[in-house]
């Protein structure tokens, strides 16, 4: 049997209990054992006045062990833990550093006194696992912190600072960031004879609707669709209702279960890990060296290029942003100020840090200045030889070992690299828009791409707050690819009478942010459009052929107004039923069910054919693409997961019965009972 991971330690009157279970110290059945046995030690032996709970390595209790979630609960139940902390007649001090999270802050909330170093960082992230705490977090949290608090620790689960939480009376004291373990001792030692102990459990709270209503109207439409932030609040609001502590926990359990069993959860629960696999690339050796990377360049200052400097100069990194006039440079730079400002304003970040990240940006005109940078990213056009060219130059002018990126979102990696003497230092770094705002990066591995170069890259997305997918070089690369067949069945549904904004309203309705054509509307409908206002073979033809370029000209498969608010267009229409009568198109009736599939199927397939291709290294991969980059609902799981709560069989007829060419790996899965 494995040590425990849990130590128990004595100085004089004090208990200290540590626990020891990298790499985050979850609450695994082994820690909670320790924890109880630690707590009754505590209790039954007359020397001790006082204990404290706390952890060794780099965080105190990040939470439930996810691993264990669905399979039977070995005991001693966190639920049941919580409680037996609480309830102990001497003094428990939680002493918190790194990440209380989800269990961890329920164990702590447990705790009669809780201590902290200004690093630290509280929450209550169980609704991003499509789940609420359930140890007691939503009864003894608006006991401790009010309502307000409450709903929005929970609801949205972003943790709060260990100074918000002392000014919440969440945290009683901060204390030396390198001290805590004595000074948790100073602590339980000064506190060990006070009386009564304070209860969380034993406090009583006013209902606050006025908070809950004020916190629906500001989040209410990014909450769209998910279960568990509307159970949070129901369970807060139980908590302040007059309830009993024990009704308010048996209403909490009794949700918390329903969430568990459900399917949003489950998604949610598969949704964290596979972020975490995505960032694994199988073929690299873990003891790989990393390339530093103190300085980056950035060529480009349009939207691409500006936000994808955003991301470094955020995280600390200087960046020399490269233009070929100086006032598509000052425009650049001038948008990227403006948006810094914006988060300013919004109290994201301090006027300071505005000025200390312009700082760190060089804008010039001369690539030279690259020089010395150890990453350059080019965003210039989408265009081979142009592309070519740059990095012709790029590989005259760069230091060697320096890595050449291209955010190139669907040309061929290894072209650019073939025209440079260092191939194996290219490679492709796909930014999805808005670049500072969308966490996904697609990382392109070219045939030749260095090992350390890949790793590097890696290892930097998530040093910028990005998840990073590993995809090979093929046209569109995992995203793209497969969107391109979503666009064929809606223009053939437009073609059988079925009008744009009820296909649109079923993927928003589906979840995803927006449908087809209004997505169109945005990047503009004339992209890849041959020109020629005569030559009309489709409804985008005939669209860009009046001007109906989207949002940019107000109108393109809607029509918009000055907020760009969308409305069903009476021309579009007309124009729809010109193509069809010229083409002699029949109505076709489509449950909303149909509708669905018609468009999301195809893309399945396409990313069954992705996989087989060896472009993705596994299917929660490409669900990590979508749900990144594109907006699919995380309580959907992205496509893969999806068609597995759909069933692959129920898929391939859909598919076969459209004549769509099924994926030979689709079709054996589906025959086999298998899943993705
Ligand atoms: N259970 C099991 N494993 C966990 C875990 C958890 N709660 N949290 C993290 N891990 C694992 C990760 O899977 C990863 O494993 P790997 O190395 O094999 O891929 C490893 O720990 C390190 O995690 P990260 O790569 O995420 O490390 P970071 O340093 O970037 O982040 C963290 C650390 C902020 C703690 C982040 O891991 C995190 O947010 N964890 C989840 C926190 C959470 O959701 N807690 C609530 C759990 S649900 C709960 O408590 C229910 C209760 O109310 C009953």
């Amino acid at each position: 049997m494995d040590a425990s991971p849990i130590r128990i330690e004595r100085h004089g009157a004090v208990l200290v209990i540590v626990a020891d279970n990298p790499p985050v110290n979850a609450l695994g059945a082994a820690v909670r054992a320790g924890l109880e046995a630690g707590i009754k030690q505590g209790e039954v032996d007359e020397s001790i006045a006082a204990m404290v709970i706390r952890c060794d390595g780099r965080t105190f209790f990040a939470g439930a062990d996810i691993t264990e979630f669905g399979q039977p609960m070995r005991e001693p139940a966190l639920p049941i833990l919580v409680d037996v902390i609480e309830a102990a007649s001497k003094p428990v001090v939680a002493a918190i550093h790194g990440t209380a999270l989800g269990g961890g802050c329920e164990v702590a909330l447990a705790c009669h006194y809780r201590i902290a170093v200004p690093s630290a960082t509280i929450g209550l992230p169980e609704v991003k696992l499509g789940l609420l705490p359930g140890a007691g977090g939503t009864q003894r949290l608006p006991r401790i912190a009010g309502v307000a608090l409450a709903v929005r620790m929970t609801a949205i689960g972003d943790p709060i600072s260990a100074r918000t939480a002392v000014e919440a009376g969440l945290v009683d004291r901060l204390v030396g960031e390198d001290t805590l373990a004595d000074d948790a001792i100073a602590f339980a030692k000064e506190i060990a004879g006070k009386r009564p102990l304070p209860r969380a459990s034993e406090r009583t709270i006013e209902p606050d609707p006025a908070a809950i209503e004020a916190f629906r109207d500001a989040h209410g439409r990014k909450l769209r669709g998910l279960d568990a932030p509307a159970a949070n609040i129901a369970c807060i609001e139980q908590a302040s209702s007059g309830a009993s502590f024990r009704d308010g926990i048996a209403y909490e359990r009794e949700q918390f279960a329903r969430l568990m069993s459900g399917t949003q959860s489950a998604a949610q629960r598969y949704l964290f890990f596979a972020e975490r696999q995505a960032a694994k690339v199988d073929d690299l050796p873990a003891d790989i060296r990393l390339r530093p990377i103190g300085k980056v360049g950035v060529i480009g200052a349009g939207t691409m290029g500006g936000g994808i400097s955003m991301n470094f100069l955020k995280a600390g990194i200087p960046v020399t942003i490269v233009e070929t006039g100086q006032e598509a440079l000052d425009r650049g730079t001038a948008v990227i100020r403006r948006h810094y400002d914006a988060s300013a304003k919004r109290g994201r970040v301090t006027a300071d840090q505005v000025d200390a990240m312009m700082a760190r940006l060089t804008p010039t005109l001369d690539l030279r200045a690259l020089a010395e940078c150890d990453l350059v990213i080019e965003a210039v056009y989408e265009d081979m030889a142009v592309k070519q060219e740059l990095f012709g130059q790029l590989d005259a002018i760069c230091k060697p070992g320096a890595i050449l990126a291209s955010n190139t979102s669907y040309l061929n990696i290894d072209e650019m690299a073939a025209v440079t003497g260092r191939p194996g230092d290219v490679i492709g770094t796909h930014f999805f828009s808005p670049a500072n705002v969308m966490k996904l990066l697609e990382v392109v591995r070219g045939a030749r791409t260095a090992p350390d170069v890949l790793a590097t890259v890696m290892a930097l997305a998530k040093a910028i707050g990005k998840v990073a997918v590993v995809s090979g070089v093929g046209p569109g690369f995992i995203g793209n690819r497969m969107l391109s067949q979503r666009a064929n069945p809606a223009n053939r549904m437009l073609m059988e009478g079925i009008a744009p904004e009820r296909i649109d309203r079923v993927l928003t309705d589906f979840g995803m942010p927006m449908g087809v054509f209004q997505m169109s509307d945005l990047a503009g409908v004339d992209i890849g459009w041959h020109r020629d206002p005569t030559r009309i073979e489709s409804i985008r033809d005939a669209l860009a052929a009046q001007g109906r370029w989207g949002q940019k000209t107000g109108k393109g498969f809607y029509d918009y107004d000055e907020n760009r608010t969308p409305t069903p267009s009476p021309e579009v229409k007309a124009i729809i039923d010109r193509l069809r009568a010229q083409g002699g198109h029949a109505d076709t009736t489509y449950t909303d069910d149909e509708i669905l599939g018609a468009l999301l199927y195809p893309m399945v397939n396409e990313g069954a054919n992705i996989l087989d291709d060896g472009i993705a290294q596994r299917a929660s991969d490409i669900d990590v693409v979508w749900i990144h980059g594109y907006g699919w609902p995380a309580y959907r799981g992205g496509p893969m997961f999806w068609a597995n709560t759909v069933g692959l069989a129920k898929v391939v007829a859909g598919l076969d019965a459209r004549g769509v060419a099924v994926a030979p790996l689709l079709r054996k899965k589906a025959q086999g009972g298998e899943t993705f």
